[in-house]
């Protein structure tokens, strides 16, 4: 039997590793408690100290430190692009100046370290006004507001390093898009490239779209109105000029593309790239992937992507629970009622699967660890049953200060 390395903790190298355990040997680095419970070999060895048929690299942090690169240097089949690649997502300064030159449509923008400029900028703008960390910040740098006054105050506290670090040292400035918005998911292989299922996050932590930003609060797929003409517009429009240019710059990007597009009356726009899967979708597409995910991963790496990968009909839903405080800090160590032994349902049942993202196991049972905690995804014939049974599932979970919205997939797809 294969074997693959999957490197990374959250609920995304769960759904992976899970999806992938289906036909494979799967090792997970450094793993969690809910991988553990679940039957899924989880060690701290460095990625570097394994051997595997197949290494996935499930966050950004490592690929824009190049851990990719190192694995290739070693002989290793690699999904995940290398840190010349990885730059997309690293600096977002970078991928603006890469999209104006392959003539991909995105907001207009501007990239400032310096106060001032900024605000002259935002004085030149009209509400709303968008605000984001150069570097990487978790999916929490980006604020959208109609306020002046909290653009200011938050460039001056993103450039002052108080809120983000160094992520912060430089901040992008940008026109506000309207419109739906989509995760568009494809597989590169360093030549040709596939789209997966399009997918939706629910980026603010609050219902009906409210409060700030967050990881994701859940996801759905596929999303309905997306239809296939629109996946060509996108395909044609952003993601291949995108991946020319790459090219172009002697980049060989094999690993996953994932194009946040805002899907507006003049068409498709760019939002964000990222150089990884995303978390919360990630659970919803290979929940609903048919084919074999170590096959379709490998050829990827391998660069052999000769074929789309196929999809069950129907849907997938994932609903996030969060701990109290989320997005900003949050508490850890409430126990988690509604668990059984193997970090699954305690009344199982096989359309629903719980995805570990901040646990830990005790001897009394799973407690929270922080941040998003559970990614409660349920599979259905249609969107509104797989709804149905994602928050089924999620309302026989409790722990304390528990954040969940109540409205994922409910008027979307
Ligand atoms: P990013 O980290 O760039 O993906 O931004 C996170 C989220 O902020 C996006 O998923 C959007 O919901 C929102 N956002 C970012 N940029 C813009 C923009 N230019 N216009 C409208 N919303 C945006
Ligand atoms: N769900 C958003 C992300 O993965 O960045």
């Amino acid at each position: 039997m294969s074997r693959v390395v999957v490197v990374g903790s959250g609920g995304r190298e769960h759904a992976l590793a899970w999806a992938l355990a289906k036909s494979t040997q799967v090792i997970v680095t450094p793993g969690s408690d809910g991988m553990r419970a679940q039957g899924i070999f989880c060690t701290s060895a460095s990625p570097l100290d394994l051997d595997a048929d197949l290494f996935v690299i499930g966050p950004e942090t490592p690929l824009v430190a190049g851990l990719a690169d190192t694995l290739r240097a070693q002989g290793k089949l690699v999904f995940g692009p290398g840190a010349d690649g990885a730059q997309l997502e690293g600096s977002k300064a970078y991928m603006k100046d890469l999209l104006a030159l392959a003539n991909v449509p995105t907001a207009d923008y501007g990239s400032f370290d310096n106060q001032d400029d900024a605000f002259a900028m935002l004085a030149r703008m009209k509400a709303p006004y968008v605000i984001k960390t150069n570097g990487l910040a978790a999916g929490k740098g980006v604020l959208v507001t109609d306020s002046l006054e909290e653009a200011r105050e938050d460039v001056k506290e993103k450039l002052s390093g108080r809120s983000f670090g160094d992520a912060g040292s430089s901040v992008v400035i940008e026109e506000c898009l309207i419109g739906h918005e989509c995760s568009l998911l494809v597989l590169c292989d360093g030549t040709r490239v596939v789209p997966l299922i399009p997918a939706q996050d629910f980026k603010r932590v609050a219902d009906g779209d409210h409060g700030p930003n967050t990881g994701g609060m859940g996801a759905l797929a596929p999303l309905q109105s997306m239809t296939e003409a629109m996946v060509a517009d996108v395909m044609e429009r952003i993601v291949e000029p995108t991946l020319r240019e790459l090219r172009h710059r002697g980049i060989d990007y094999r690993g996953v593309l994932y194009a946040g597009v805002m899907l507006t009356v003049d068409g498709p726009k760019l939002l964000e790239y990222n150089v990884r899967f995303g978390d919360p979708e990630t659970q919803v597409i290979v929940a609903l992937i048919s084919d074999n995910l170590f096959s379709v991963l490998s050829a990827t790496a391998d660069g052999r992507l000769f074929d789309p990968p196929r999809f069950f009909d129907g849907a997938a839903v994932t609903v996030i629970l969060a701990a109290e405080g989320y997005p900003g800090a949050t508490s850890a160590g409430d126990p988690i009622s509604g668990l059984g032994d193997d970090g699954q349902l305690a009344k199982y049942d096989d359309a629903v699967t719980i995805f570990h993202a901040g646990t830990k196991k005790t001897d009394d049972g799973f407690v929270t660890a922080g941040g998003r905690v559970l990614n409660v995804t349920a599979v259905g014939a249609t969107l509104s049953e797989a709804r149905e049974r994602a928050y089924g599932a999620a309302n026989k979970i409790s722990f304390r200060g528990c954040v969940m919205r109540t409205d994922i997939a409910s008027r979307h797809g």
